[in-house]
């Protein structure tokens, strides 16, 4: 364990942290979850709503992550305690260690999901060459497949961390987005020209005022945005650590939450349509204005879909699986690099090592959610994303607003594009934010 650290390794340019940030807040959570929450709660109406919470409180969230990092250009355990400053210190250590706990809980269930996708994407391409039972035995969900396909995305994962900030994360980032894309844009034109799909855009376009107002559905949206923009356990604060300090952090957080809604809504545009277009070849999909399951929806709903399309269809679901598998790497990476940081330094491990000893960790962490996933996946899933990523971003609120110099530390003047009062931003961060953070998180979880 060794090399010292002199230099820091950083992303190198304004739009290779943008792609990076974009590439872990979009994931399973964008083209799985928000399409199945719009789905269920009245299409336009969810989100309408998602899109008023993500502005009123999951983009502040993400500038006060962002912003902590950058400012420390340090791991978000040294960055936190370093905000906390000597009074607080160990309170923002302790902090940042929790927000790594989460960290690793985010990764466990995550990479046995993705492993998932990996197996579907691969089913269709064994469809496709005439290998139909191993096929179908990809498609089926057993312990088996979790056992073998969770690893094989852990380790997809670490190849691409241990080449370092710029030449991993960069690198593939921005490789990697843009395919993301394209290969969405591609599934949307095809599917919208298949009957039905005007029913599902209709219903996704057009909110039902009625349910906005619905505290359910406010719940969830505002679940959805913190998950979908990665708040709470530190992936965007240490990539706001590898951007130099100076920059626009208002300006670049507002491309990244821009282009995670913009991925969110195109997925939506993708998979609702789909689901009527399933409707009409004769499929149960709805039931009572409520989808079927959820787990339905990805795994059973669009693959029957795409085999009643023949050999176009086994490309189509080829290419759904292999986008979600992406959107899923890009999302695990920005996780991974938590520990890895930390490890490396605050810990004097090199790299190569700390890769290594985190996918390890992983590893354990989920092949234990394997066997007993029954009672632990839907517990640790809620847990980080009801209580653990609220309450990390109500601490992110109280260290900018009240910790730090007492909210003084705002200085960024480029800020939101010089276009709003800094007074009022800060006054905005230390009373209203955490208000508003509060009242959801009591009526989450009472
Ligand atoms: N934002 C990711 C998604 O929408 O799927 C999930 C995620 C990534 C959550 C990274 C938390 C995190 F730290």
């Amino acid at each position: 364990m060794s090399t010292s650290n002199t230099s820091r390794d950083s992303f190198h340019s304004r739009i290779g942290f943008v792609l990076a940030a974009a590439g872990s807040a979009i994931g399973l959570g964008n083209i799985w979850g928000f399409p199945t929450q719009a789905a269920n709660n009245g299409g336009g109406a969810f989100l309408f709503v998602y899109l008023i919470v993500t502005l009123l409180l999951a983009l502040p969230a993400l500038y006060a992550e962002v912003y902590i990092g950058n400012q420390a250009q340090k791991n978000p355990v040294s960055a936190l305690a370093e905000a906390c400053g000597k009074r607080f210190n160990k309170l923002g250590k302790n902090a940042g260690i929790i927000g790594l706990v989460g960290a690793m809980m985010m990764l466990s269930f995550y990479s046995i999901v993705a492993g998932w996708m990996l197996a579907h994407a691969l089913s269709a391409l064994f469809e496709l060459v005439g290998f139909s039972d191993l096929s179908a035995w990809l498609s089926t969900s057993s312990t088996l497949r979790n056992i073998l396909f969770t690893p094989v995305f852990i380790l997809l994962g670490a190849a691409i961390i241990h080449q370092g900030v710029h030449a991993g994360i960069e690198r593939w980032s921005s490789r990697l987005m843009p395919l993301l894309l394209v290969m969405l844009i591609g599934l949307i034109v095809y599917i919208l020209q298949q009957d039905g799909a005007a029913e599902g855009v209709a219903l996704y376009l057009i909110p039902d005022f009625s349910q906005v107002t619905d505290p359910k559905l406010i719940i969830s949206a505002m679940g959805q945005a913190f998950f979908s923009l990665s708040i709470g356990v530190g992936g965007m604060m240490v990539y706001g650590s590898y951007m130099k300090k100076g920059e626009n952090i208002g300006k670049l957080v507002i491309s990244i939450a821009a282009l995670d809604t913009f991925i969110a809504f195109l997925a939506g545009l993708l998979i609702i349509p789909a689901l009527f277009v399933a409707q009409h070849v004769g499929q149960d999909v709805f039931n009572n204005g409520h989808l079927i399951g959820e787990g339905q929806l990805i795994f059973q709903i669009l693959p029957s879909l795409f085999s009643s399309m023949g050999t176009t269809g086994l490309i189509v679901a080829f290419s759904f699986f292999i986008l979600l598998s992406i959107a899923a790497l890009t999302s695990t990476i920005s996780t991974t690099e938590v520990p890895v940081s930390y490890l490396v330094e605050d810990k004097n491990f090199n790299r190569n090592h700390a890769t290594w000893i985190v996918s390890g960790a992983v590893l354990i962490a989920s092949m234990t959610l394997v066997a007993f996933f029954d009672v632990l996946f839907g517990l640790v899933v809620q847990a980080l994303t009801t209580i653990l990523q609220p309450l990390m971003s109500l601490f992110y609120f109280i260290v900018i607003g009240w910790i730090w110099n007492r909210g003084n530390k705002i200085t960024d003047i480029a800020v939101l594009n010089n276009n709003i009062n800094l007074k009022l931003f800060g006054f905005y961060l230390r009373y209203i934010c955490p208000i508003l953070l509060l009242v959801v998180f009591v009526n989450v979880a009472f």
